[in-house]
């Protein structure tokens, strides 16, 4: 069974960078197959990643709705939706890609969520670790897009409000009874020590910290991909030290 590492925060705080340098650091390391799912309808992970992404979950339902006579007599829409989604996997050196997309039909978004979270519930036995890069916020967790994971790192900056969303993530994933083993909150974009009275009562398994990286800022300037990053960048070592925390089974 696949391993899920889910990401979440607050916007812009730079989930789909390090969504992007995890899958970066499993794919050197070797650690085996990964499947990335962008389930940020406004996110672009494909590109961030250096990948050509193919159709999403949201145009293959706008195109079945708008075609219905495309799906075989006899066959379920939902089986055909299944079975279109498999084709929609980009598949890179290293990695493949899921993307949701943002359907265009009324009210299809709920639809389009469900069909993300069942067609990931089965892809799940076909990788070894699943990236799953969340939209802003909190909906995710209350749609229940992200059911489980093995790990939950939520990503937040240095501020007490930021901090303190950080912790009403990890509160409502609690309260919702979504079944996380462990969380992580990496504190992003922070060249300094974390001070300790700031983040004495967000009871985390783990807490880390990822420097401000100006070869990423350049990366997003240009709008090339964290692939391209130097291989001894700081933010890619300082990812690589607590790696463990994120992606070992244990
Ligand atoms: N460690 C870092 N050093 C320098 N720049 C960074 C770092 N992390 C993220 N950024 C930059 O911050 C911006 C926001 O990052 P990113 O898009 O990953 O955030 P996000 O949380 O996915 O945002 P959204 O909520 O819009 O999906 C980007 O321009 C990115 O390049
Ligand atoms: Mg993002």
């Amino acid at each position: 069974m696949g391993y899920i590492i889910a990401i979440a925060g607050k916007g812009g705080t730079g989930k789909t960078t390090i969504a992007s340098l995890i899958i970066r650091v499993i794919k050197e390391q070797r650690l085996g197959s990964v499947l990335a799912v962008d389930a940020d309808p406004n996110s672009n992970l494909a590109q961030v990643l250096g990948i050509e992404e193919k159709a999403t979950i949201g145009d293959i339902v706008d195109e079945i709705a708008a075609s219905p006579e495309k799906i075989p007599q006899g066959m379920a829409k939902d089986t055909f939706i299944e079975f279109q989604l498999q084709t929609a996997i980009s598949e890179s050196e290293g990695f493949d890609l899921l993307a949701m997309g943002r359907p265009e039909g009324a009210g299809c978004y709920c639809y389009v969520n469900n069909v993300l979270r069942n067609i990931v519930g089965k892809l799940i036995n076909n990788y070894d670790y699943i990236v799953i890069d969340n939209e802003a916020g909190l909906e995710h967790l209350s749609r229940r897009t992200t059911r489980s994971a093995d790990v939950l790192v939520i990503i937040s900056d240095a501020t007490v409000v930021g901090l303190k969303a950080a912790k009403r993530i990890k509160v409502l994933s609690e309260e919702l009874k979504i079944n996380i083993k462990k969380n992580l909150l990496i504190v992003n974009r922070l060249d300094k020590e974390i001070e300790k009275e700031k983040i004495k009562d967000l009871d985390f398994n783990y807490i880390a910290k990822i420097p401000d990286d100006p070869e990423i800022f350049k990366i997003s300037l240009n709008g090339s991909s964290i692939m391209s990053l130097k291989q001894d960048s700081i933010s890619l070592n300082a990812l690589r030290k607590i790696g463990d925390k994120i992606w070992r089974k244990n």
